[in-house]
């Protein structure tokens, strides 16, 4: 935190998802407080998404609002959550669901930071990075696909000139979403929204164990074998996504992922969406349709979706222990089915 004082005062904040709360914003200001900071002065985050939602409130609520810049160290950092314009902490249940739209003053975006995070964490930033492409850079989808073991093994900073170009297009396709729609008021229908529909309910359910990257990798894999099924996305391109996760060590299936679940997940997002579900469904590479109701997805096809995430996830697990028992830890191990599971009248 930098003053009139030249010198930065530091707080180290602590960053889980349980302590992504309105008590820490608080300590924030307190922090910032007694360090004499004024209005002319500025918050710096350094740290995970955690860190710069926290403190992106922080500094909107501080004296009604002061700078803040940030220097993201996860991959979601870089190329998600540090380069939006949001803040915010979980709040009665309900994730991210006190917050605001602050912009930061400067971002700070240094690849080589990402170097001693865990594995975990590399992978919880390639679920963003497999959306963002998805949606938006389909070059980028089809680099991830031919380097994703390096990258990951990596953690992004291999094969060099490709690591750094991952995070630029990555960040560039992010700007590019938010440029038209800053504020989320133009339009209720987000790019940017593949993935984070069922997602948060999930890292809610799962008492925050399951990790927001890791959600959304689930909930990209529920959403294209919904339009698989639905018939808007061809089964080769859901399974081309499908095995992007898969091969980068992401899961497709989670138990908490039921039918209620999906159902809570719904309303709240007609909610949160103005009356429609908006459920991202991409439609091929750089292409994608929105779901409106919740009736588009009847109880018969979503319980047979999930049936056939869950048999798919136990096929990857398989595949990864004998690939592992056979020496052969290789990302490309994993072959993608060739049929198209029967599924009877749901199409
Ligand atoms: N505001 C937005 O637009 C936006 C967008 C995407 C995600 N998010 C939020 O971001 C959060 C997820 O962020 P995240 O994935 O960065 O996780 P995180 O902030 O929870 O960090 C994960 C862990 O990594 C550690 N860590 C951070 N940098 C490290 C480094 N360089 N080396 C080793 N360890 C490091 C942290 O201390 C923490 O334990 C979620 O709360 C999500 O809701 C916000
Ligand atoms: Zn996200």
């Amino acid at each position: 935190m930098a003053g009139l004082v030249p010198q930065p005062s530091w707080f180290v904040l602590p960053c889980t998802e349980i302590s992504k709360t309105l008590d820490t914003v608080e300590q924030v200001c307190a922090a910032a407080s007694n360090a004499g900071i004024d209005r002319t002065g500025a918050l710096i985050a350094i740290g995970g998404g955690v860190c710069s939602d926290i403190v992106t409130l922080a500094a909107s609520l501080f004296r009604r609002g002061i700078s803040h810049l940030r220097i993201p160290t996860t991959l979601i950092g870089q190329i998600d959550a540090g380069i939006g314009l949001k803040g915010g902490v979980n709040f009665a249940q309900r994730k991210n669901y006190l917050g605001c739209f602050y912009p930061p003053d400067a971002v700070a975006v240094i690849p080589r930071l990402l170097a001693t995070l865990t594995r975990d964490g590399v992978k919880q930033g390639m679920a963003e990075m497999v959306k963002i492409s998805c949606t938006s850079d389909p070059r980028l989808f089809t680099v991830l696909e031919q380097q994703t073991k390096e990258l990951i093994d990596s953690n992004f900073q291999l094969p060099e000139a490709f690591a750094k170009e991952a995070i630029q297009r990555a960040i560039t396709a992010m700007l590019k979403e938010l440029r038209t729609n800053p504020f989320e008021n133009r339009t209720l229908q987000r790019a940017v929204d593949f993935g984070h529909t069922v997602a948060h309910f999930l890292e809610v359910e799962t008492a925050y164990t399951l990790h927001h990257g890791f959600a959304v990798s689930v909930d990209m894999a529920f959403s294209c074998v919904v339009g698989w099924r639905l018939g808007i996305l061809s089964f080769e391109m859901a399974m081309r996504v499908i095995n992007l996760l898969a091969i980068s060590g992401l899961p497709i299936h989670h138990h908490a992922l039921t039918e209620d679940l999906i159902a809570a997940s719904f309303s709240a997002a007609a909610n949160h969406r103005g009356g429609a579900i908006n459920l991202v469904i991409p439609t091929g590479l750089g292409t994608y349709a929105f779901l409106k109701k919740k009736s588009d997805l009847g109880a018969k096809l979503t319980r047979e979706v999930l049936d056939w995430l869950r048999q798919e996830q136990e096929r990857v697990l398989v595949q990864t222990a004998t690939d592992t028992v056979a020496g052969n830890t290789d990302y490309g191990g994993f072959e993608v089915s060739s049929t198209r599971p029967s599924f009877e009248g749901c199409l």
